[in-house]
């Protein structure tokens, strides 16, 4: 099968549903690709469920090149998606598209993504025109945690609502090929996604979103320090693990791990001589006279 595109996302609104999801190294980008996933998102939401952070603003573009790379080897078909981390685009547009091309140059992603509406219009212009797709991010935008005071639900008022809806309509119109909508009301969720030419890929922002994204290690119930209303958990993972884990460690204590089926025999002659060679090594070392 060929490789996604970002073309190809475009082109699903209004066809088919798009299933995205924020994956962070090659095993899980490959377990996803065996799942049929459309998009592969490199999230910056990394920081916090993968080198344990508080917020997503201290991953830098190194460790984000890090694991683009991981999941741009594990996923055969998905289209790869670069989250921009925090800082990596807000300073100039020049700095935007240099960093953004890092990643397809050097990450082999297939688009970018940034945070914010019309104020980065500018960037997501340069980008397009560079040859660099880019998926828009409105809503809560985890980067503004600190303006926004915390992880909470945005545009519920009439207000915020339609100066969200200028936002999409902006990006859309700078040339971005999708929308993340993030933790807005399901029925702004819907107008938004009326109004824009191109999908709209939701997550906590209700059934009408043109796809839907989710972290990898919520959906398999792997991380348990914040559980938003938006999360479903589609297996209980982490339980899973814990119980396997103790299931090693008690094995491992009581020496029923390794078994001789994990084991490596040796050749019986070998085994002869080698007995053989540690018994002189043991008699040589009884007849050295011990130091005064
Ligand atoms: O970083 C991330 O995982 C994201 C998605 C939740 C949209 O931005």
């Amino acid at each position: 099968m060929p490789r996604t595109t970002a073309p190809d996302i475009a082109a699903a609104k209004g066809k088919r549903k798009i299933a995205m999801l924020a994956a962070y190294d090659y095993t899980s980008a490959r377990l996803a690709e065996a799942a049929g996933l459309d998009v592969l998102l490199v999230g910056d939401s990394l920081a916090m469920v993968v080198l344990g952070h508080d917020d997503t603003l201290s991953v830098t573009m190194d460790e984000m090149l890090h694991h683009v790379r991981a999941v741009a080897k594990g996923a055969q078909t998905a289209l790869v998606v670069a989250d921009m981390p925090f800082l990596s685009y807000q300073v100039s547009v020049e700095a935007a598209v240099a960093n953004a091309g890092r990643f397809l140059k050097e990450g082999r992603a297939g688009a970018v993504k940034l945070e914010g509406g019309r104020a980065i219009v500018p960037q997501v212009r340069a980008m397009v025109a560079a040859g660099i797709p880019v998926l828009g991010h409105v809503g809560l935008t985890p980067q503004h945690v600190a303006t926004l005071g915390g992880f909470k639900v945005q545009s519920k008022t009439a207000e915020a609502a339609a100066t969200l809806l200028d936002d999409a309509l902006a990006l859309a119109e700078a040339g971005c090929f999708a929308i993340v909508l993030e933790c807005i009301p399901a029925p702004v969720g819907a107008a938004v996604t009326r109004a824009v030419s191109v999908p709209t890929i939701g997550i906590g922002a209700g059934p009408d979103c043109d796809g839907q994204v989710l972290v990898f290690h919520d959906v398999l119930g792997l991380y348990d320090r914040l559980r938003p209303r938006f999360v479903k958990q589609f297996a209980a993972l982490g339980e899973q693990a814990v119980s396997a884990l103790t299931g090693y460690v008690e094995a491992v204590r009581s020496s029923d791990f390794p078994g001789p089926e994990h084991s490596f025999s040796m050749d019986p002659q070998a085994q002869a001589s080698f007995a053989a060679l540690i018994d002189r090594t043991d008699d040589a070392l009884d007849a050295t006279p011990a130091k005064p």
